[in-house]
C-alpha cells in the first residue's frame, strides 16, 4: 500500500540536498556564499570564511572612480583571500567607463566573479550631491534601481569588456521602498544584458537593515528570471533554519550570509554539514573561539599591518558577542593601544589565561 496522508511524515524528503551553484564557469560548492560587508569581508576574514565552507566570499564594495584613481587603500582590497580561492570583487558606481576599467583591474586581480552593487541604501552612496536626497536621487548603490534603464546599461558595458570566463553578477535589494519594489522587473533585464547571477537582499532601501525580510519579493525574482540564471536569496540567515527557510520560501539556488558570519565563520560549517546530511558540529565553545579569533589576528597581522590594533579591537568584540561579560570586555578593549594588551585580554577572556597555551 502506498504512503497515505497518515504517513506523512514517511514521505517527507530530508534536507533538499543543494547542488553546486554554477555561474558561467564558476562553480560555487556549496552555493553559501560569504555577503559583502564594508570593513568586514577583508582578506582576513574572506579565508577564515572560506576555511569554514563558505563556497563563495566577495570583497566589500569597492569605489571604480577610486580603483582608477590608483588609490593604495582600495587597490588592496581587490587581493585575494590567503588560501587563494575564487572570490568575487564587487564595485559600485554609475558611470560606464569607471565601472568597465575597474572590473577589468578586478579580473587581473584574480577575481573570479565581479558583482555590481544596486543594493547600498547608505546616503552618501545613493545620492549624488544634487537634487533633494532620497526624491531625486541619482547616486549609486540602490539609487540604480531607480533608474532601470541606466542599469541595464552598465551591466551590458561591463559584460562586454569583460573576459568571457569571469562572471559578472548583480546585487539588487527588493526595491526603493515598499511602493517602488521593482527587483522582479529590473533582474530578467539585468540578466538578458549580461548578469549572470541575480542576488537579492529581500528587504528596500527605505528599510535599511530593519524590519523583516521579505521572502515573497526574492521568490517573485527566482520565478521572473530565466532557470539558466541563478538567483541568491539574502537577509536574517543566521543558522541552519533560517538557511533551510530562505530556500524553501523563495527556490532560491543559493544563499548569501551577512551578519550571521560576524564573529560566527562556525556558521558555515553547520550548513555545509547540513547540506551533506552529516551530524551538526558542535557549537564553538570559548577555546574554540578563542582559536579562531587568534587565528584571524594572525592573517590581519600577516596581511595588514597597519590597522592591527583597530582590527583587533573590533575582532575581540565580535568573537566575544553573546558570551557573558561581552560588554565590559567591549569597554575595556576600545581603550587599548597595544596589540598584546589585546590578546591577553582575549585569552584570559575566553580561557583564563593569559596567553594561550601552545595545544
Ligand atoms: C557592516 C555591513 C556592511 C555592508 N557592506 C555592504 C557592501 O559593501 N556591499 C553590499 O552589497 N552590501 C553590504 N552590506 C549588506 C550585506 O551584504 C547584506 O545584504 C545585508 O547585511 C543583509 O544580509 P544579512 O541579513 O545576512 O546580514 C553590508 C552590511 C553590513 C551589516
Amino acid at each position: 500500500m502506498g504512503p497515505g496522508p497518515a504517513d506523512a511524515d514517511a514521505i517527507v524528503p530530508g534536507p533538499r540536498r543543494a547542488t553546486p551553484l554554477r555561474v558561467g564557469a564558476l562553480v560555487v560548492d556549496p552555493p553559501v556564499l560569504l555577503a559583502p560587508m564594508a570593513e568586514v569581508t577583508d582578506l582576513a576574514f574572506r579565508t577564515i570564511c572560506e576555511e569554514f565552507g563558505a563556497g563563495l566570499t566577495v570583497t566589500e564594495f569597492l569605489s571604480a572612480h577610486a580603483l582608477c584613481a590608483g588609490a593604495e587603500k582600495t587597490r588592496r582590497k581587490l587581493r585575494p583571500s590567503a588560501g587563494g580561492r575564487p572570490y568575487g570583487v564587487q564595485l559600485f558606481g554609475r558611470e560606464a567607463a569607471p565601472l568597465v576599467r575597474a572590473a577589468l583591474l578586478a579580473a587581473d586581480s584574480g577575481a573570479a566573479l565581479v558583482d555590481l552593487n544596486m543594493g547600498c541604501p547608505a546616503r552618501k552612496v545613493v545620492w549624488d550631491g544634487k537634487g533633494q536626497p532620497d526624491a531625486t536621487c541619482r547616486g549609486s548603490g540602490a539609487a540604480l534601481m531607480l533608474d532601470p534603464d541606466l542599469a541595464v546599461r552598465l551591466v551590458a558595458a561591463v559584460r562586454a569588456a569583460l573576459p568571457a570566463a569571469i562572471p559578472l553578477s548583480v546585487k539588487l535589494r527588493s526595491g526603493w521602498d515598499e511602493r517602488r519594489k521593482n527587483a522582479p522587473e529590473l533582474a530578467p533585464r539585468l540578466g538578458a544584458a549580461g548578469a549572470a547571477l541575480v542576488t537579492v537582499h529581500g528587504r528596500t532601501r527605505a528599510q535599511g537593515f530593519g524590519g523583516e525580510v521579505d521572502l515573497e519579493t526574492i521568490r517573485q525574482v527566482r520565478a521572473a528570471v530565466p532557470a539558466g540564471i541563478p538567483v541568491c536569496g539574502n537577509g536574517d540567515v543566521v543558522d541552519v533554519e533560517s538557511f533551510e527557510r530562505m530556500r524553501t520560501a523563495t527556490g532560491c539556488d543559493a544563499v548569501m550570509i551577512g551578519r550571521g558570519a560576524i564573529g560566527n565563520p562556525w556558521v558555515f560549517a553547520a550548513i555545509r554539514a547540513h547540506l551533506r546530511g552529516q551530524p551538526p558540529p558542535a557549537p564553538p565553545d570559548r577555546r574554540e573561539k578563542l582559536r579562531v579569533l587568534m587565528r584571524h589576528l594572525a592573517l590581519c597581522r600577516e596581511h595588514e599591518p597597519a590597522n592591527v590594533v583597530w582590527e583587533a579591537r573590533k575582532l575581540v568584540c565580535r568573537y566575544a558577542r553573546g558570551e557573558p561579560g561581552a560588554a565590559r570586555l567591549r569597554a575595556r578593549a576600545m581603550s587599548m593601544e597595544a596589540i598584546e594588551a589585546l590578546t591577553d585580554l582575549a585569552c584570559e577572556f575566553f580561557a583564563g589565561n593569559p596567553k594561550p597555551r601552545a595545544d
